[in-house]
C-alpha cells in the first residue's frame, strides 16, 4: 500500500509508516505544487499532509479509489476539504493535544515580547544605537490586573488562560458556546464584540472557518481599545492583515504579534516596518518534542486505518 508523505517527517514516524506500507516521501525542501501533489498522490492508500498542502477532491481523485486516509500533521485542518473526502469514503485525521503546550508557550512568548518590547530592544542593540537607562526608557505594559480576551477557549486557549492566570491576568473569552473549563480558569464568557471592546490583550485561538475568516477586520479593530494588543497564533486569515496594518499605523491599537499569516509565507509588507509588531514564522508547535509527537500521531493514524482499525483522531465534515 502506497503511503505518500508530502514533506520530510522525523525518522521515528517513518519507521511506523514503513511498517504500514510502501512510503514515498517528497525530498524537496518546499511545499509540493498542486500539480506535484496530485501526481505524487497517484495510487496512494494514505497521504500524510502538512498544513500548506491543499487536499481536496482533485487530490483524492488523482489518488484513486484505494485512498483510505489523509493524516494531516496539524491540529488545524482548514487545508483539507473534509466533506469532499468523506464523499469519496476517505477518512481525515489531525494531531490534537500534542501541540497544546508548545503553542500556548509561544503565544505567551509573543505576548511578552510585544508588551515588554523585547524584540524591539533586541533590534535597538543590534543596530548599535546609543542608549542609556532612564526611568522613561522603552516602557512597556505590565500584565498583572489586565484583561486577556481569548477568542476560542479550546485546548490551546485554555492552556494560554492557565499561563495568563499565573501572570495575574483576568480572563474573558468568546466562542461558539460556553466552555465547561470556564469555572476552573475563572474565565467569563462574553460576546466577541464585548471581548474586543474590553480586553487589554486579545489572543486568537479559534479554528479557521468561513465564520472566523477576517473575524478581526477593520470594524473589529476599531472596537478595540487604543492601548490593546492583538496576538494571533491560530491561522492567518482570521485577521485581515492590511486592515491590521492600517489600524496600527493610525494608532487604533497598541501593537500586534503574529505567528501566522493570511497569505503564508508572505507577510503584509507594512507590518514588517512597524516597531510595535512582533513576527514569527509559524513556530507555534516548533519544538523538537512536539513536532516529533505530531508526526508520530499522524503515522499512528495511518497505521491504524491501513490495518483495518479505527483512526485515533478522526475529524468530521
Ligand atoms: C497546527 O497544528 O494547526 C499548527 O498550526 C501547526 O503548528
Amino acid at each position: 500500500m502506497r503511503i505518500v508523505v508530502t514533506r520530510r517527517v522525523p525518522e521515528a514516524a517513518l519507521d511506523i509508516l514503513r511498517e504500514a506500507g510502501e512510503v514515498w516521501m517528497s525530498d524537496v525542501d518546499r511545499p509540493l505544487s498542486p500539480d506535484e501533489l496530485r501526481k505524487a498522490a497517484r495510487g496512494a492508500a494514505a497521504i500524510v499532509s502538512m498544513l500548506h498542502d491543499r487536499i481536496d477532491g482533485t487530490v483524492a481523485d488523482s489518488a484513486g479509489p484505494g485512498l483510505r486516509v489523509v493524516a494531516n500533521v496539524a491540529v488545524g485542518y482548514d487545508n483539507v476539504d473534509v466533506a469532499a473526502l468523506a464523499e469519496r469514503g476517505v477518512l481525515v485525521t489531525n494531531t490534537p493535544g500534542v501541540l497544546t503546550d508548545a503553542t500556548a508557550d509561544l503565544t505567551f512568548g509573543l505576548l511578552l515580547a510585544l508588551t515588554r518590547r523585547i524584540a524591539e530592544g533586541d533590534r535597538l542593540l543590534r543596530a548599535r544605537r546609543p542608549w542609556s537607562f532612564h526611568l522613561g526608557f522603552m516602557l512597556g505594559a505590565g500584565l498583572r490586573g489586565k484583561t486577556l480576551g481569548i477568542v476560542g477557549l479550546g485546548q490551546i486557549g485554555q492552556a494560554v488562560a492557565r499561563r495568563a492566570k499565573a501572570f495575574g491576568m483576568r480572563i474573558i473569552y468568546s466562542g461558539r458556546s460556553r466552555s465547561a473549563a470556564e469555572a476552573g480558569l475563572d474565565a467569563r464568557f462574553v460576546p466577541t464584540a464585548e471581548l474586543l471592546a474590553t480586553a487589554d490583550v486579545v489572543s486568537l485561538h479559534c479554528p479557521l472557518t468561513p465564520e472566523t475568516t477576517h473575524l478581526i477586520d477593520a470594524e473589529a479593530l476599531a472596537v478595540m481599545k487604543p492601548g490593546a494588543f492583538l496576538v494571533n497564533t491560530t491561522r492567518g486569515p482570521v485577521v485581515d492583515e492590511p486592515a491590521l496594518a492600517d489600524a496600527l499605523l493610525h494608532g487604533e491599537i497598541a501593537g500586534a504579534a503574529l505567528d501566522v499569516f493570511e497569505k503564508e509565507p508572505e507577510v503584509e509588507p507594512r507590518l514588517l516596518e512597524l516597531d510595535n509588531v512582533v513576527l514569527t514564522p509559524h513556530l507555534g508547535s516548533a519544538t523538537v518534542e512536539t513536532r516529533t509527537e505530531m508526526a508520530l500521531l499522524a503515522a499512528r493514524n495511518v497505521a491504524a486505518v491501513l490495518s483495518g482499525g479505527e483512526p485515533l483522531n478522526p475529524v468530521h465534515p
